[in-house]
């Protein structure tokens, strides 16, 4: 069985059909890169996942469990997180409490232990707060921790993104276009964190259009295309499917 699975999925609006029948299968330790054009369904497939979008058709398993239908913090106490295609910014927090705040859904501790300050309590909060610094550091913001979240530039924003997400903890990473919008260097910086991520244990599905970045870092890629999976393979076979190529009409993909 595998770990995350989409058993034939679609997502209406109206009559647009995001999605069609969408099959797949995630293995744990997996890296899925999602590919396909503007408009091909893939931020729809994170979100369907994610629970912000409920599929019209068909179901999403989790270890073994039924999550399609579930709210999205749900789903991610369940232990799978996201970020987001633009920058989503806490209005006013800087670099560390951005962090904090999405770390707060992992204590186990009640907040009557947390009032009365319980060993168990501090013992959690050391470990939690431990983490996030590792985070900082790891995602190269240490140097901006208590920086406003939104004084920071674009690609350090990202870069962001992906500590509030990874600071709940997750066994399931969703990426959406990580390095939309980053220099070369600012890109291989978010590859290079993808794999240390990916080798933490975290099982990674992300949406990214330069096949270049994918080739030494996806397991496999799936392309969409109008909502279908038009293809799914290894980085180096998709790129060379003659549907795919044709899909992309003169865009460069390699
Ligand atoms: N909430 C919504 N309401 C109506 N239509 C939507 C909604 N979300 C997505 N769509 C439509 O579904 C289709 C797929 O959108 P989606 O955002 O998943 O594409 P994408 O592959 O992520 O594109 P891009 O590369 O531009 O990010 C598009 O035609 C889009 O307009
Ligand atoms: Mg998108």
């Amino acid at each position: 069985m595998s770990y995350l699975e989409l058993k034939e999925v679609s997502k209406l609006f109206g009559k647009l059909g995001a999605l069609q029948d969408i099959n797949l299968q995630v293995n744990k330790g997996d890296i899925i890169g999602i590919v396909g054009p503007n408009g091909s369904g893939k931020t729809t497939l994170i979100n369907v996942i994610s629970g912000y979008y409920r599929p019209t058709q068909g179901t999403v398993l989790f270890d073994g469990k039924k999550i399609s239908g579930k709210r999205p913090d749900q789903i991610a106490a369940r232990g799978i997180a996201r970020t987001f295609q633009s920058n989503v910014l806490f209005e006013g927090a800087s670099v560390v409490e951005s962090v904090m705040v999405s770390s707060y859904l992992q204590y186990r501790t009640r907040s009557w232990q947390a009032f009365f300050e319980t060993r168990a309590y501090k013992d959690e909060h050391e470990a939690v707060v431990g983490r996030v610094l590792e985070l900082l550091r790891m995602l190269d913001l240490f140097n901006d921790t208590f920086m406003p979240a939104e004084g920071l530039s674009h690609g350090y924003q990202r870069m962001l993104g992906i500590a509030i997400a990874m600071a709940a903890n997750p066994r399931v990473l969703l990426l959406d276009e990580p390095t939309t919008g980053m220099n070369h260097e600012e890109s291989m910086f978010v590859v290079e964190n993808i794999r240390k991520i990916s080798e933490q244990g975290v099982t990674v599905i992300l949406i990214e259009h330069n096949m270049k970045v994918l080739l030494n870092l996806a397991t496999r890629v799936v392309v969409l295309n109008f909502g279908y999976k038009i293809a799914e393979g290894k980085p180096e076979e998709v790129m060379n499917n003659q549907e795919v190529i044709d899909a992309y009409l003169g865009t460069e993909i390699v």
